[in-house]
């Protein structure tokens, strides 16, 4: 039989969010995101100076190419754009996108932009309690397609909401916004239900207007197993998966709601804002992808569970150690076929080319200032998740547009912790000290550089 081959249309590249690269926090008139005034902590930075890509975004993008990228992932921060979220554009903040963009596309670069990544523009969360309220809804979906308009003519990938489904569970109120209020399901409910509406206005407006653009959901996928065989261990395991994976991706793709989660508003007489014209909006939903992040899968024990806790908060209470798989510092395990399962279930499930836009390990390294890091443990990772990736593809015939890793120039992690490191190239700096944030390759980005080169043959 021949060697098959990735198509060479395929996508090779790394993925950030606005906050944890630009830096650049009160500059050429961007306004303070929630994330702007959050203190350093004790072993956490803050967010203020990330790794200053805002400033050296063309060193960045030539580190990139040589290591034969071919797509980056980038956020259009809210509010460097539009400073209050509700208000007036900045000019000089859509400016840098359009330098940042082009340098992309001169390094034959294809951008792929999110429009949201946890950052809500300060003065909505301070007086409208951020995705709360319908005017912050349609506060975002006007930023939106004001991004698709201005845009439309470079970017041709778009991703409205990082990791949606995260909005389903409790750590929505750390990312939406919202500042007042006692975390209620309902209030949970409401705040998914006001993302969805404004994901599925995007898409629909993009497809109802550019033939050329592309525009996909995106997930935290939840690859998650059963500790045992009992029956109500894999039944609360297929559950989960319900609630956080496949009800967004079926709202994403048109079927709206899954109906055991409208089954549960009814029955446990949830009191959110869901309209009856939203869920006419909702059918004309298309996904021309489906992207999602991947670091590790999650094993969980139904026993662990309280009573008459909801689907979406069983994952605070029911994680256990899987004993056939390894982790890193953070206890994230490392799981290739866990990867290949997930894009294998949601191509099987919806016949939709599928988008893997976040993978990687996060590593301790500190530099020694002379000699590179030997960073074996990542190359196996990426390794392993890349030959799992083309299993999917060439042995249970799934569709995938491309691969991006994580992080692969560092970043400080979600915690605002520079020590959790997932690049292929070191930036020197830590979490209380700048340094001069230098940008040094470590052993894998050579090897990045090679497997990259030949389209992922030798793998
Ligand atoms: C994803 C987020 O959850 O995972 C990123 O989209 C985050 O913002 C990444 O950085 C890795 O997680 P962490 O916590 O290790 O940074």
């Amino acid at each position: 039989m021949t060697k098959r081959k990735l198509p060479s249309s395929f996508f090779w590249g790394n993925s950030v969010s606005s906050m944890q690269t630009e830096g650049a926090w009160n500059e050429d008139g961007k306004g303070l995101s929630v994330y702007d005034i959050r203190p350093a902590g004790k072993n956490t930075t803050d967010w203020h100076v990330a790794i200053d890509e805002y400033h050296r975004y063309e060193e960045d993008l030539d580190l990139m190419k040589d290591m034969n990228m071919n797509m980056y992932r980038i956020q259009i921060s809210w509010s460097r754009v539009c400073p209050d979220g509700d208000g007036e554009f900045n000019e000089k903040g859509i400016a840098f996108y359009d330098l940042l963009i082009n340098a992309m596309l001169e390094r034959g670069i294809e951008p792929m932009v999110c429009l949201y990544h946890f950052d809500m523009p300060l003065h909505l969360a301070n007086n409208y309690n951020g995705f709360m309220s319908r005017h912050v809804l349609d506060a975002f979906v006007r930023f939106g397609k004001k991004m698709i308009d201005h845009f439309s003519d470079r970017v041709k990938y778009w991703i409205v909401f990082n990791e949606h489904n995260l909005y389903f569970q409790d750590e929505v109120f750390n990312i939406s916004g919202y500042e007042k209020g006692s975390k209620t399901l309902d209030d949970m409910y409401t705040i998914f239900h006001h993302t969805a509406v404004a994901h599925v206005r995007l898409a629909n407006y993009i497809h109802e207007n550019y033939d050329d653009l592309k525009i996909g959901g995106m997930l935290a996928y939840q690859q998650i197993y059963p500790e045992t065989c009992q029956p109500q261990d894999i039944w609360t395991a297929k559950k989960i998966q319900e609630f956080l994976n496949f009800n967004i991706y079926d709202i994403d793709t048109g079927h709206g709601y899954s109906p055991e989660v409208m089954q549960y508003i009814q029955d446990n007489n949830i009191q959110a804002d869901i309209q009856a014209a939203d869920l006419v909006e909702f059918k004309q939903a298309k996904a021309d992808f489906l992207a999602f992040s991947y670091y590790c899968s999650w094993t969980i024990s139904s026993e662990k569970i309280p009573d008459n806790v909801a689907p979406n908060r069983y994952l605070n209470f029911a994680g256990v150690e899987n004993k056939y798989l390894k982790a890193n510092d953070w206890g994230w395990t490392i799981d290739p076929l866990g990867f290949r399962n997930a894009i294998t279930t949601m191509y099987d499930r919806y016949r939709i080319p599928i988008f893997p836009i976040e993978n990687g390990i996060g590593l301790k390294e500190v530099w020694d200032g002379e000699h590179m890091i030997e960073d074996d443990e990542r190359i196996a990772y990426h390794h392993d998740h890349i030959k799992a990736l083309k299993d999917a593809v060439f042995l249970d015939g799934a569709k995938v547009l491309g691969y991006l890793g994580w992080g692969l120039i560092d970043i400080p992690s979600s915690h605002a912790d520079v020590e959790k490191r997932y690049g292929a190239v070191y930036v020197n700096r830590s979490n209380h000290d700048l340094k001069d944030l230098k940008r040094v390759p470590k052993k894998s980005f050579y090897w990045f550089q090679k497997i990259l080169k030949d389209n992922g043959d030798s793998l």
